[in-house]
């Protein structure tokens, strides 16, 4: 299943460490190419010799070793990988990843990746649970890090909750499901568009709204690393760029409108952009000024649908298309009727009232409706529903027999 993928372990430090041994068996078995680096807490629960033994490879521990560094380049180590797994993710591993940290191999070989990397997660469940943990946690997976575990049940400290280590099963399955992915996008044309859009009133003052771009750079994310030729054209927003992704920046509503239609033919458009619905008329050349007297009347006019358009766009339109309907009541029911009055063929609702956390935060309870019905998905990181939504896409393109 995995000859002839290239994989870089990274093992730090924590009692879960004896499973990497376990898995490096496993993975050598499937047929994979393994390159091991320990970090100075790892090398506290496994020996260089035990990696080694079983990885039939050198392994790497020193940053200013002349040797490694003359035989393999910390850089080559970054880069010559198909995935690489860091197993297990102490909370100490993750800060320094989340910080960009390199002080170390194992951290400077990932900041000097551009590599998928896969994190296992483990340590005590306070741990786990504390705020400086779930904020690297969100940030790394909002870089596109993915994550298997951890599980909730009995730890090595002698207390229960979540914090356990995946198992080597499930992190094999996760890494095969990364390497091997049953679908593929490869060959695809992908269009998403994220983030808010400013309307200016002057030069100096526009009109937006709250969207960060989080869920439509995921999904740009998410489509790229299934293999579609993705471009994301993009309003406004402190997101990164997703890797392997076009993206191309705008400002207002007519400006992503334009940039949409002169990126197809695509095979699929995800529309995640909070688009300005007004735009407004006679733009002042210069600032306006508090002058005495009234306040100036804003006179708007309605943007074009970029939706709307990518649905009904002739001989020119997508395959699929996939709206999202950001709602704050009646979610069913709006969503159903969204998706109608714009022809498009899925739409995302989500609740973004005020409470849930939404709008700006990580995480994202969707709906999913297409023409068969609705379908529930629990709360997850607007990474998770990203990766869940390319899948979904994949599947539509080359359904599993
Ligand atoms: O009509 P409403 O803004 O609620 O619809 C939301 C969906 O429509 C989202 O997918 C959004 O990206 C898209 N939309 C658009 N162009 C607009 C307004 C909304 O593409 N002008």
């Amino acid at each position: 299943m995995l000859s002839g993928k290239r994989l870089l372990l990274i093992v730090s430090g924590g009692i879960a460490a004896y499973k990497s041994l376990d898995l490096v068996r496993r993975l050598k078995e499937r047929g994979a190419e393994l390159r091991c680096i320990l970090t100075a807490g790892g090398a506290q629960f496994v020996t260089p010799l035990s990696l080694s033994s079983l990885s039939g490879e050198k392994v790497y521990e020193d940053m200013f070793s002349l040797t490694d560094e003359n035989e393999m380049g910390h850089i080559r180590l970054a880069r010559d990988a198909d995935l690489i797994v860091v197993v297990p993710a102490s909370a100490d591993f993750l800060a320094k990843m989340a910080g960009g940290l390199a002080g170390d191999l194992a951290s400077a070989v990932l900041l000097a990746s551009d590599r998928p990397v896969l994190v296992a997660p483990a340590m005590n469940v306070a741990m786990w649970n504390h705020a400086a943990t779930r904020r690297n946690m969100a940030l790394l997976e909002e870089r596109g890090v993915m994550r298997v575990g951890p599980e909730a049940g009995d730890l090595a400290c002698g207390e229960v909750g979540e914090g356990r280590m995946a198992e080597v099963p499930d992190i094999m399955a996760a890494i095969e499901e990364i390497l091997v992915p049953h679908t593929s996008l490869t060959g695809r044309h992908a269009l998403v568009t994220s983030g808010p859009t400013h309307e200016p009133i002057d030069p100096v003052r526009y009109i937006a709204n709250r969207s960060s771009g989080k869920q439509g750079h995921a999904i740009a994310g998410a489509l790229a690393r299934m293999g579609a030729e993705t471009t994301l054209v993009s309003g406004p927003t402190n997101e990164p760029d997703p890797q392997g992704v076009e993206v191309l920046r705008v400002e207002t509503a007519l400006q992503m409108f334009a940039t949409c239609q002169s990126a197809l033919p695509v095979d699929v458009a995800v529309c995640a952009a909070a688009v300005g619905d007004w735009k407004v008329n006679g733009l002042a050349d210069s600032k306006l000024k508090k002058a005495s007297g009234e306040p100036p009347v804003l006179a708007l006019s309605e943007n074009p649908d970029i939706l709307a358009s990518l649905s009904q766009a002739g001989n020119l339109r997508p395959a699929l298309v996939v709206g999202f309907a950001a709602e704050t009541e009646d979610l069913a029911q709006q969503a159903a009727a969204k998706r109608q009055a714009k022809g498009c063929d899925w739409i995302l609702a989500n609740d973004v009232s005020a409470g849930t956390g939404t709008f700006g935060g990580d995480d994202n309870t969707v709906r999913l409706i297409d023409g068969d019905g609705a379908e529930d998905w629990p709360t997850m990181t607007k990474v998770q529903v990203a990766e869940r939504l390319a899948r979904r896409i994949a599947d539509y393109f080359s359904p599993v027999a």
